[in-house]
């Protein structure tokens, strides 16, 4: 684990109040929360702290904009065009977005300008050209009526998004919204508001009308809570923990919302003998530490064939022994620190609970360096299925490598976990590889590859990895809702 500790200029702070219906205000209540440098430990910036009261402003002006303002009369075509025009700026401005979003996040400049950023221009030009395509069908009924179905924007979206992907995440959420023809009001993630108000100002140069577009930063029980219950919102999309959107589908129930989640995994990534052994090494190493190993998808229970298992934990430990660490927005780092010292504890705790349990920790396993919230690449090798470390979400550079036989017991295995959001298997069988994508119960199967995204391919979960999918065409129908319309034709 090399450090790096080269010194870079950070990028400019410009927005820091709520946006709402075009306009930059304080919060009604005129608190500020800090954002916080993970790489330092030091404030970047101090940011309006919404609550009910501005949450309820957004609303008010993003139903204004989907009832009666502009936004719904324009010709889906133009929706289309703006979107296209959101996703140019960002291009314009996509090294210094990528420089703020390293920095509130803490995640690699160079992850952040060749992964987030390009996935973020794509998703919205993916929903741009869908904006005009969006249609209903005419459907022969009994007797003489014409039926068809129109496809209708569902109306205000209540969108909260987490803090690893924190830019990608809007474009997940807006891109589908605007499509759709929905205003939306978003509240991103406490630990990371800055590059979110950043694209809401592009939004606003673009030629969003007013209200369209809504950001209110704030925390999660009061901004969160504050959008969830308010009864002109329709829906709610929300990207984060399973035991947040148990507590959001609760409090949703009084207005019967509609709702989406993208939520957690445990995922199985699972290594055949008859793989090609260093590609499936760098893909397990890749799939699980990528982001600081803070991705809902990562691949953080890694099976081995016990026929290969001890030349493959060779190889992974290493491709970890020569992660990069260091300072966030230089671009040799490859690995930067979590996003907060909440996530840092978490991390550290597991990883007390690995070795507590028994595992064998072969490489890493301690914080790495005095400052900022970063924790060496860890894997644990000789794990069992019942140990802490198999079954919860950890969300950090913190792997399990556990060992199997048989393909049967194999494949309840990596069903044996109440996610179901991602998996993978590096096999050159293709019969075993099929098997495998239909009887593992995930949303997303890899073969011979991992996190390999696309805004055209539906990404969700099964079990209580979420409800719903976001992406593709069926990420833009869950922004919209079917009108039926029956037509005498008697004269
Ligand atoms: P979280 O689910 O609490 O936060 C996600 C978003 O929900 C944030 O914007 C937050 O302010 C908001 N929120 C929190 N409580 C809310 C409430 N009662 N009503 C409405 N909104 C609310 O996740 P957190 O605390 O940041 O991370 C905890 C764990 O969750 C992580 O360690 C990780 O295991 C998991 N997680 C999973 C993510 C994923 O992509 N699936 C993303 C972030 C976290
Ligand atoms: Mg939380």
């Amino acid at each position: 684990m090399a450090a790096v500790t080269k010194s870079i200029t950070p990028p400019k702070i410009r927005h820091t109040e709520c946006f709402i219906d075009g306009k930059w205000l304080p919060a009604a209540s005129g608190k500020t929360f800090p954002t916080i440098n993970p790489a330092t430990e030091e404030v970047i910036a101090e940011v309006a702290e919404g609550d009910a009261e501005d949450i309820n402003l957004a609303v008010e002006a993003a139903r204004r904009a989907f009832d009666s303002g502009p936004w719904s009369r324009m010709d889906a075509r133009d929706r289309g065009r703006l979107l296209n025009r959101l996703a140019d700026l960002i291009e314009e401005e996509i090294d210094e977005l990528a420089a703020l979003e390293s920095l509130d996040n803490g995640k690699p400049i160079r992850d952040a300008r060749t992964a987030d950023l390009p996935l973020v221009i794509d998703c919205l030009r993916y929903y741009a050209g869908y904006a005009d395509k969006i249609h209903g069908a005419t459907i022969p009924v009994r007797g003489n009526y014409f039926t068809y179905t129109r496809r209708e924007p569902v109306g205000v979206a209540g969108q909260i998004i987490p803090w690893n992907f924190p830019m990608l995440m809007v474009a997940w959420k807006w891109g589908p919204a605007l499509a759709a023809g929905c205003t939306v009001v978003m509240k991103p993630a406490e630990q990371t508001p800055l590059t979110c108000l950043r694209m809401a100002a592009l939004a606003q140069e673009a030629g969003f009308p007013d209200g369209v577009i809504n950001v209110v930063p704030g925390f999660g029980p009061t901004a969160g809570a504050a959008l969830v219950k308010h009864p002109q919102v329709d829906k709610i999309a929300f990207t984060g923990e399973h035991r947040t959107a148990q507590i959001i589908m609760r409090e949703a129930a009084d207005t019967l919302k509609r709702l989406t989640f993208e939520l957690g995994g445990k995922s199985p990534n699972v290594i055949l003998a008859d793989a090609d052994l260093d590609r499936a090494a760098e893909g397990a190493h890749f799939g699980l530490f990528f982001n600081q190993g803070q991705c809902c998808c990562a691949g953080s229970r890694v099976f081995v064939d016990e026929r290969v298992h001890d030349e493959f934990v060779e190889k992974l430990k290493n491709l970890a022994q020569q992660r990069k660490l260091g300072h966030p927005l230089d671009p040799e780092t490859e690995q930067g620190p979590q996003v907060d010292q909440a996530q840092f504890e978490k991390i550290m705790s597991y990883i007390q609970k690995g070795n507590e349990e028994g595992a064998k920790c072969v490489v890493g396993g301690k914080r790495f360096g005095d400052r900022g919230y970063y924790v060496e690449p860890t894997i644990f090798d000789e794990v069992s299925d019942s140990m802490s470390i198999a079954q919860d979400e950890i969300f950090g550079p913190v792997m399990s490598v556990l060992k199997f036989r048989d393909w049967d017991e194999l494949i309840e295995r990596a069903n044996k976990t109440f996610y179901g959001l991602a998996a993978a298997v590096w096999t050159r069988d293709v019969a075993k590889a099929h098997d495998f994508a239909k009887r593992v119960r995930a949303g997303t199967i890899w073969v011979n590859c991992y996190d390999v995204f696309d805004a055209a391919a539906p990404f969700g979960g099964f079990k209580m990895s979420g409800q719903g999918r976001e992406l593709g065409e069926e990420g833009l129908r869950a922004y919209t809702e079917s009108k039926t319309v029956t037509i005498n034709l008697d004269t």
